[in-house]
């Protein structure tokens, strides 16, 4: 017989010992994802039960799930399952946290006992924009080492990362270069602080920019490419962060040489101490929709059809 799993008290408990959750079996399109009833988590050491109130939804989700992204990053090839979700939730004792979950899209959530607590004042949605996305900005940013005065591209400007880097950029005290598809999406960039904008879905967008000093690249083989080329030439620098497009990029190191300039892949490290320094920082993040939890797959179309701007969340 299998032992019942260990129940949770107080705001934590759940139907009969089972919450709902999304899972996934194998690869392939959004629908693959389905809503199931899974037992109740049971914390191991050093973790916290909370009842989850918002689930952050990451592109970067839609690329494992699609199974495009084991095919460019050998690691990233994970088992069909569950996300590794970003969640906010509320601890038996009244504790409002932010972290990764390893139980995914769920009502009830793991996280570790010290994780981050968020400020009153904060949202969840603004919290869950601020957590991977905001402080994936902040370290595209730093890495780069933007100075004032330095033009600095950032593609995907409208989108969760995107549309923070291009505060972010903005506060360094660059010319920041928003570059995004679509009219929408541009103008909300401009919203943001962004000095110029470029419709990269246009053929020969790259005609009319000057050439920029740092690009933050999270599109994909086609894009990367043709941001690589704005780079000045013995200054550039190029944060490569994310392949949207779910090919590799190629940019070679012969074209590093040939233009002098450097390319830094950045994976974020997650380091508590980043959300916190953003929590202080007056940001506007851009809060999308907000979708019923049976709504993953939805979330997960909408992201890979390039239909959402800033954070979208799901709220079991
Ligand atoms: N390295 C890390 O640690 C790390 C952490 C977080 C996120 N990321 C990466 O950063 C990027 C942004 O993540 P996010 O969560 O903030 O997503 P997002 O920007 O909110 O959404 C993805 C956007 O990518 C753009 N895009 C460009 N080419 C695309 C294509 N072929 N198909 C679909 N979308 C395309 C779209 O904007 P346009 O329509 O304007 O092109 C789309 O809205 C992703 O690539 C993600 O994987 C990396």
């Amino acid at each position: 017989m299998v032992a019942a799993p260990k129940r949770t008290n107080g705001p934590l408990n759940s139907r009969g010992g089972v919450v709902r959750a999304v899972r996934y079996s194998e690869f392939g399109p959004a629908g693959v994802l389905r809503v199931e009833e899974v037992p109740d988590p049971v914390p191991g050491p050093g973790q916290v039960p909370v009842r989850v109130t918002a689930i952050g939804l990451n592109y970067g989700e839609t690329v494992i799930r699609s199974g495009a992204a084991g095919r460019v990053v050998p690691w990233f090839d994970l088992r069909p399952g569950a996300f590794n979700a970003e969640v906010v939730g509320v601890t038996d004792d009244g504790r409002r946290l932010i972290g990764y979950s390893a139980e995914g899209y769920a009502e009830l959530g793991l996280l570790p006992e010290d994780a981050v607590e968020v400020p009153d004042g904060v949202s969840d949605h603004e919290a869950l924009a601020l957590h991977l996305q905001g402080t994936t900005a902040l370290r595209a940013v730093e890495q780069a080492r933007v100075a004032a005065g330095e033009r600095v591209l950032v593609e995907a400007a409208a989108g969760g990362v995107g549309s923070l880097a291009v505060q972010l950029a903005r506060r360094a005290g660059a010319v920041v270069v928003a570059a995004a598809r679509g009219r929408r999406k541009l103008e909300l960039a401009r919203e943001l602080g962004a000095h110029e904008v470029v419709d990269y879905g246009e053929p020969d967008w790259t005609a009319g920019v000057e050439p920029v000093d740092v690009v933050l690249s999270s599109s994909g083989r086609e894009i990367a490419r043709q941001s690589f080329e704005l780079l000045r030439d013995d200054v550039g620098r190029l944060v490569l962060f994310g392949f949207a497009s779910g090919e590799p990029v190629d940019i070679t190191a012969n074209d590093v040489y040939r233009k002098h300039v450097a390319v830094i892949g950045l994976f974020n490290p997650l380091d508590p101490d980043d959300l916190r320094r953003l929590f202080a920082l007056d940001l506007k993040p851009v809060l999308g929709e907000s979708l019923p939890l049976a709504d993953a797959a939805r979330g997960h179309e909408l992201l890979e059809g390039r239909a959402t701007t800033g954070k979208l969340v799901l709220v079991p």
